[in-house]
């Protein structure tokens, strides 16, 4: 039997909240935006060559556990289940582990909506058996499954299948500790809806020296510094705001205090920005705080898994151990 992707959207982009999200950002004594919006079909594009960069430690580090541990992992993943991928990306990294993990279905959540569609309708020609969806969604404030991925799991007979929340990247890494153990709660939460035996597969970054930290994010091609930038665009397109990207600088540094690399643009001159209903004026040198990319330990990790409700835990590293790989069951 083969099967179509199905796609289901929660997100309305031009709805006026996400400008007030915006809006409310940029008007803050320092202005941030969330690195949520960095991913349009651009930014999406930008990440995935990211991951390509020599310095890009992450995904390779991942990757190399998840080749050497696969099997491991399957003992303790359950076959049969319903795959979650949140923030699924070009999805390169669920897809690799189908023939270990042998999901019953598979399902893509990102807030890229337009990438997630057309990535999807590739996967599904190299794995027809498999059913997917994608979910367009931002799962920021609130992980809901929307009752129409319900239905579709329904559809399927797989609405009972136990299931794995599947989280890579260190994308957790983007959410102060606080904030990071409300979504991987709800992530539990989401587990605990299907049958037993199901949990969460997760990958984080781990502290390292700060000399790889700092290639890692401000490479010498300057394609992090592209994606950095094209937050701007993605903001005037979702605000209507005029920011001119040739006048703002990627900026990347180590807070040792929070232990989290920073991404910032710095703006290169004194300019007003302008959007409807609002304005804000910068001076030469003040930023833009776009990113936060926290660096765990795996002690620390694992208490944060626990205090979040999963239990047992078990982790896999590399030789180094700079990428912390764990199945946190639910
Ligand atoms: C750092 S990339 C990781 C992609 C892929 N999972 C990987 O590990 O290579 C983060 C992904 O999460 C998605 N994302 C970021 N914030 C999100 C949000 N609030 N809701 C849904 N997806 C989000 C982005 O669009 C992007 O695809």
């Amino acid at each position: 039997m083969s099967f179509l992707p199905t796609f289901i959207q929660t997100l309305a982009i031009d709805q006026a909240d996400v400008a007030a999200e915006l809006q409310s950002g940029l008007l803050s004594p320092v202005a941030r935006l969330s690195p949520k919006f960095f991913y349009d079909p651009l930014g999406s594009q930008l990440f995935t060559a990211i991951t390509q960069l020599a310095e890009y430690y992450p995904t390779r580090t991942e990757a190399r556990i998840f080749a050497r541990h696969g099997m491991d992992i399957a003992q303790h993943a359950p076959a049969q289940a319903v795959l979650i991928d949140l923030g699924a990306g070009c999805c390169t990294k669920a897809a690799r582990l189908f023939p270990t993990l042998r999901p019953r279905a598979y399902v893509a959540v990102d807030i890229s909506a337009d990438f997630l569609r057309d990535t999807l309708q590739g996967l599904a020609r190299q794995h027809p058996a498999l059913p997917m969806c994608g979910l367009g969604m931002d799962f920021s404030n609130d992980l809901v499954w929307p009752a129409s991925a319900q239905d579709w799991l329904q559809s399927l007979g797989a609405q009972n299948q136990p299931r794995i929340v599947f989280y890579p990247g260190s994308s957790i890494g983007n959410f102060q500790p606080d904030q990071a153990l409300a979504l991987l709660r709800q992530a539990h939460a989401l587990c605990r809806q299907g049958a037993d035996g199901g949990g969460l597969l997760i990958g984080v970054d781990l502290v390292k020296p700060e000399s790889v930290l700092q290639a890692a994010y401000d490479d010498a091609l300057g394609v992090t510094a592209a994606f950095n930038r094209n937050i701007l665009l993605h903001t005037n397109a979702l605000l209507g705001s005029d920011f001119n990207p040739r006048l703002w600088d990627h900026v990347a540094c180590f807070n040792g205090l929070h232990s989290r690399i920073e991404m910032h643009l710095q703006s290169r001159i004194r300019q007003q920005v302008r959007w409807p209903g609002g304005r804000r004026h910068f001076e030469a040198g003040e930023r833009i705080h776009t990113e936060n990319s926290y660096k765990w330990t795996l002690t620390g990790f694992a208490d944060l898994l626990r205090l979040a409700g999963f239990d047992p835990l078990v982790h896999w590293t590399d030789e180094a151990d700079w990428f912390g790989v764990f199945w946190a069951r639910a």
